[in-house]
């Protein structure tokens, strides 16, 4: 459903769950960038577009409720280890739009789309590994979100470039974005092989 290229292999849950404080205060990153960048795409893109401007306002206000419902877990799991510098996968994905000079919309948005598919992705290995706990119904409510997040990229993609064009860039973002989250060191990052 989800149309990732690289499926995350099992047992990638249980391995970042071996450190879950550590792996929350990754999250953590996540959504609040998550946040900033629906912001990021308002502010850049949405001259004389009032319906972007409010989709990437409410979207932010999304990621901003995960970001605090984030935030209160942590107090139960506090973090063992310091987070590792960075986010390689994040970067790893602008570089590559960005390799030709300045960024299309289209990769952009195209971009946060494959972000939101692969965290939905692995949300639900972390809801899977954690059944009936209330982390594990944390993710599976994550998880559903996430989706909704992935599909409402793509759909900015074909409103502002075509369905033909959208799905053909899409495609190949997805064998690049696959390639680079196999490369990466695996860690409790929700981005980590
Ligand atoms: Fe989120
Ligand atoms: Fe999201």
């Amino acid at each position: 459903m989800l149309g990732l290229r690289y499926d995350t292999p099992e047992g990638w849950a249980s391995r970042a769950l071996e450190e879950p404080g550590a792996l929350l205060l990754d999250h953590l990153f996540c959504e609040q960038k998550a946040a900033a960048m629906a912001m990021a795409i308002a502010r850049r893109h949405g001259e004389g577009k009032p319906s972007l401007v409010k989709l990437m306002e409410e979207l932010a206000a999304e990621e901003e409720e995960h970001f605090d419902q984030v935030e209160k877990l942590l107090e139960d799991y506090p973090p063992a280890t310091q987070p590792r510098g960075g986010n390689p996968y994040a970067i790893g994905l602008r570089r590559f739009i960005h390799k030709d000079g300045r960024a299309s919309f289209l990769d952009k948005l195209l971009v946060c789309s494959l972000i939101e598919a692969r965290s939905a992705e692995r949300f639900q290995l972390l809801a899977k590994e954690l059944r009936g706990s209330t982390l594990g119904n944390f993710y599976e409510d994550l998880y559903a979100s996430e989706v909704g997040h992935y599909r409402l990229f793509v759909e900015l993609g074909v409103d502002h470039a075509g369905e033909d064009r959208t799905l053909e860039r899409l495609e190949e973002l997805r064998e690049f974005e696959g390639r680079l989250i196999a490369s990466l060191p695996p860690g409790p990052q929700i981005h980590s092989s």
